[in-house]
């Protein structure tokens, strides 16, 4: 038996072999389609859309590798009300969505209080969507209370599972200790989780991205979302070199066989370094896409890295074109709210 058929299989690996897989294109074909078998013998030929409402580009933190990160003085910042983000969903819930993910950095501007409220607002308009949340890391108690106004599931990428690249990629005061803490509480809260890496970030090494599976394994998020670094202008990482594409498909394709039902983004970062990277994504595992709903005069300042796609497009023509891109790539879109299936 092959690697890649024992992986599909076994959904494991023992580490030699798994990292014999990251490291080489030998398998990248067998890969993929044995990726596609397991995501069409879960999820058929379905992708979920999420519409994507990145409410404030304000953040308390200073991550080395994004955009928005307080400390940058060139990032031009705003904030939406609940008006308009109720406004987004409206939009959005016409356009068939029936999950809206409100992302954000950690901003302290909004206590616990008003993001329930935004979150019940959005639950009395339209009772049957999932609210997603993507606003980083709080306390137990708090994602209770966010849990009880209602909100579903909650988006909170891991980063890297190695402490010397969490410490690297971070400034003093995080801690991937804590960022664990907070997913597992998630967890144990009930909320469906989504996890994650970037692949190519400044430092990684196959070896990190073996402990990421590795990580991925022990906490068996619902959602696990990757996508290319992509350098920003205004960090120190702006010279450094993007994610790799081949890379980033095949570790989709290895997901896909490790979590068969997890629910996995082609991601916008995907998207931005190649013109196609959304459609390689779906053909390589993936089953989701998180078109833009935020107000477009905004969209250029949600700027986590340089060039990202669909800054310039309504809402209406993300989801036209993702239409096309979807079906061009062999699958369809389906307006569900698209919650995991039990694993
Ligand atoms: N390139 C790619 N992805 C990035 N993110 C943040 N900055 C960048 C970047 N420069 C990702 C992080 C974060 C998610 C919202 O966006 O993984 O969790
Ligand atoms: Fe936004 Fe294609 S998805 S323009």
């Amino acid at each position: 038996m092959n690697l890649v058929e024992e992986l599909k299989i076994n959904r494991n690996l023992p580490d030699e072999e798994l990292l014999h897989l990251i490291n080489t294109d030998a398998y990248d074909d067998a890969l993929m389609k044995a990726a596609d078998e397991v995501r069409r013998s879960v999820y058929n030929d379905e992708v979920f859309l999420r519409g994507l409402i990145e409410f404030t580009n304000y953040c308390k933190n200073n991550c080395r590798y994004c955009g928005i990160r307080g400390g940058n003085g060139n990032a031009e910042r705003y904030r939406l009300t609940k008006e308009e983000i109720l406004d987004c969903c409206k939009e959005g819930h016409k356009l068939g969505f029936r999950t809206f993910v409100l992302q954000g950095g950690e901003d302290l501007f909004y206590s616990d209080e008003e993001i329930c409220d935004i979150v019940r607002g959005i639950k009395e308009l339209f009772p049957e969507v999932a609210v997603t949340l993507s606003i980083g890391e709080k306390t137990k108690d708090t994602y209770r209370k966010y849990k009880e106004a209602g909100a579903d599931r909650y988006l909170l990428r891991h980063e890297t599972a190695t402490e010397e690249h969490y410490g690297f990629l971070h400034p003093e005061g995080m801690s991937l200790e804590n960022r664990k803490r907070c997913l597992y509480d998630l967890k144990d809260l009930g909320f469906q989780v989504g996890a994650g890496f970037m692949v190519g970030s400044p430092g990684q090494k196959p070896e990190y991205i073996l402990a990421d599976l590795r990580f991925l394994q022990e906490l068996k998020p619902d959602m696990i979302g990757i996508g290319p670094f992509i350098p920003h202008k205004d960090t120190e990482f702006k010279d450094e070199p993007a994610g790799n594409l081949e890379l980033t498909l095949r570790l989709l394709s290895v997901l896909r066989l490790m979590f068969p039902y997890v629910l996995l983004p082609a991601t916008t970062a995907l998207g931005t370094i190649v013109p196609n990277g959304r459609e390689l994504g779906l053909k390589h595992g993936a089953n989701v896409v998180m078109p833009n709903l935020s107000p477009v005069r905004f969209r250029e300042q949600y700027s986590l890295y340089d060039n990202k796609i669909c800054t310039g497009e309504e809402a209406a023509e993300c989801r036209r074109c993702l239409e096309v891109r979807v079906k061009n790539a062999g699958y369809r879109i389906v307006d569900a709210r698209g919650d995991v299936i039990n694993h």
